[in-house]
């Protein structure tokens, strides 16, 4: 029987994850659920929590359900420990997308400054967590979802030397409807293989016949604009032949906003980029978009604040034991789908494939081998089993190779609390101009997030 404990527990998508877990009852025997959480998150931790157990009650599961602001108690014999916690909450994410952005530099929770704070901020807990691991449940998993999921799993695995760790993002499955909304299919007919970096990947799709779509759908449904909306018209109203989902929105997850490609430039790539990839192929646009909601007090963290307020009014009514539509407002809808599934392929070596950040092992030959990727693995007992990609074409692979550097940097930064390699960090990232720009940026972020900088 298992032990599950979600660090982070209090977060506004636990209901999400609550209801992964009794979706799989049948193949997930589970004993308890820990949901653990800080002095700042208790209210949140008490409200969501007291719903997870009405929802567990109401499908009939004799689940224990435990909340608590003990981590070590939590920790204690799990066998799976997943993580969905912000350190400094909305607050800090309101400065990191703030900040940049006053200096008219893209501002974005896993982008850019704001992205590499996010780093600097959470990996120092994230391997104070693994040290209590290997002293409490030495033989648990760790499945992350606290963002920039890819760093902080590759931080897990590099500095905290722990090898158990597999990361997890929304993004992958998004792209898939996108691809059955596009070809007017559903997502059991395609064959997808995804390879980069988390929010940084491209992929490849064929059809049932085992035809390649990669090119029509680059070609009629990321290079246009018509095209685009089809795509998800389809997969939001269900028309078509997939199944109706509204939680998704034009350019598939709701914190990005759809601004069209370059048609030529996509066109030319000859895989499939995610929509994160807004921010790095027409920055100009995407900036000023931010620019504009910035200016109204809508960034995207401030439209999440008030969405979080009203999904904790919704949680906090005593007859509510199922997950509310509004919770389709936030980016990461389908996390849950991810993470259940992924503790249930490890416990049940069902060796079903997934798309996971996990370590290279040499699938993607064009970054070192001990690096960590975002590619399709299969799914085993003994962890994800990364699959091969190949070579990337030159306009992509030099892009890629950078942004794989610029997170090792990032990490180094992260754990060693070294201003210059900081400041290092944040010259490479395509997202931040270099010089003395970028200092004064570093230097004001540094002070406005000291408090949960402890190593700078
Ligand atoms: P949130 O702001 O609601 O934070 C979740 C909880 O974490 C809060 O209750 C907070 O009190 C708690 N917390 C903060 N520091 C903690 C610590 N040291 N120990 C334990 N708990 C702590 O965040 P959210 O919007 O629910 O998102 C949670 C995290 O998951 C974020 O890091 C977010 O980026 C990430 N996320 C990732 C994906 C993905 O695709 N990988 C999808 C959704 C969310
Ligand atoms: C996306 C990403 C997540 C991210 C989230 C933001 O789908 O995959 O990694 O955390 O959305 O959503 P939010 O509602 O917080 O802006
Ligand atoms: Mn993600
Ligand atoms: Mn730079």
């Amino acid at each position: 029987k298992l032990k599950i404990a979600t660090i982070g527990g209090g977060s506004s998508y636990t209901p999400e994850l609550i209801e992964g877990f009794i979706k799989r009852k049948d193949v997930l025997p589970i004993k308890e659920i820990w949901l653990v959480d800080i002095e700042e998150g208790k209210e949140k931790l008490e409200i969501v929590g007291a719903m997870a157990q009405r929802m567990v009650k109401a499908a009939g599961l004799d689940w224990e359900v435990h909340l608590t602001l003990d981590r070590r108690e939590a920790l204690k014999d799990a066998d799976f420990v997943s993580t969905q916690f912000r350190v400094g909450l909305l607050d800090a994410r309101i400065k990191d997308e703030r900040i940049p952005l006053s200096h008219g530099i893209l501002g974005q929770e896993t982008n850019g400054a704001g992205g590499m704070f996010k780093a600097f901020r959470t990996i120092p807990v994230i391997l104070g967590i693994v040290e209590d691991m290997k002293e409490l449940c030495p033989d648990a998993w760790l499945v992350n979802f606290t963002n920039p999921s890819g760093m902080v799993t590759e931080a897990v695995m590099r500095y905290g030397n722990w090898n158990k760790v597999v990361g997890l993002c929304n993004v992958p499955i998004v792209c898939r409807k996108i691809a059955a909304g596009g070809l007017n299919t559903t997502e059991d007919q395609l064959t997808f293989k995804f390879a980069g970096l988390n929010h940084f990947h491209w992929h490849r799709v064929w059809d049932r016949e085992g035809n390649e779509q990669t090119q029509y759908l680059l070609d009629n449904i990321y290079a246009t604009e018509d095209g685009m909306s089809v795509a998800m018209g389809n997969v939001m109203s269900g028309l078509g032949k997939g199944e109706k989902d509204e939680a998704m929105s034009d350019s598939g997850v709701k914190n990005i906003p759809m601004i069209s490609f370059l048609k030529d430039q996509v066109k030319d790539l000859h895989i499939i980029p995610c929509m994160y990839h807004r921010y790095y192929y027409i920055t100009d646009d995407m900036l000023q978009e931010e620019i504009e909601s910035y200016k109204e007090g809508k960034t995207r963290a401030e439209e999440v604040k008030r969405t979080e307020a009203r999904l904790f009014e919704l949680y906090k009514d005593p007859n509510l034991d199922y997950k509310p539509e509004e919770l389709g407002q936030r980016g990461g809808t389908y996390y849950s789908d991810a993470a259940c599934e992924l503790i249930s392929a490890i416990h049940n070596d069902s060796r079903v494939e997934m798309v996971v950040s996990t370590k290279n092992n040499g699938a993607v030959p064009d970054l070192p081998s001990d690096c960590v990727v975002e590619v399709n693995a299969v799914i085993r007992s003994s962890g994800p089993q990364p699959i091969s990609w190949g070579r990337f074409e030159p306009s992509t692979r030099g892009l890629l190779e950078l942004m794989k550097d610029m997170e090792l940097t990032t990490i180094e930064a992260a754990y060693t609390g070294n201003y210059g390699k900081a400041l290092q960090a944040f010259t490479i990232n395509p997202l931040v101009p270099s010089g003395k720009i970028a200092k004064t940026l570093l230097d004001e972020m540094l002070v406005a997030h000291k408090k949960h900088l402890p190593q700078f």
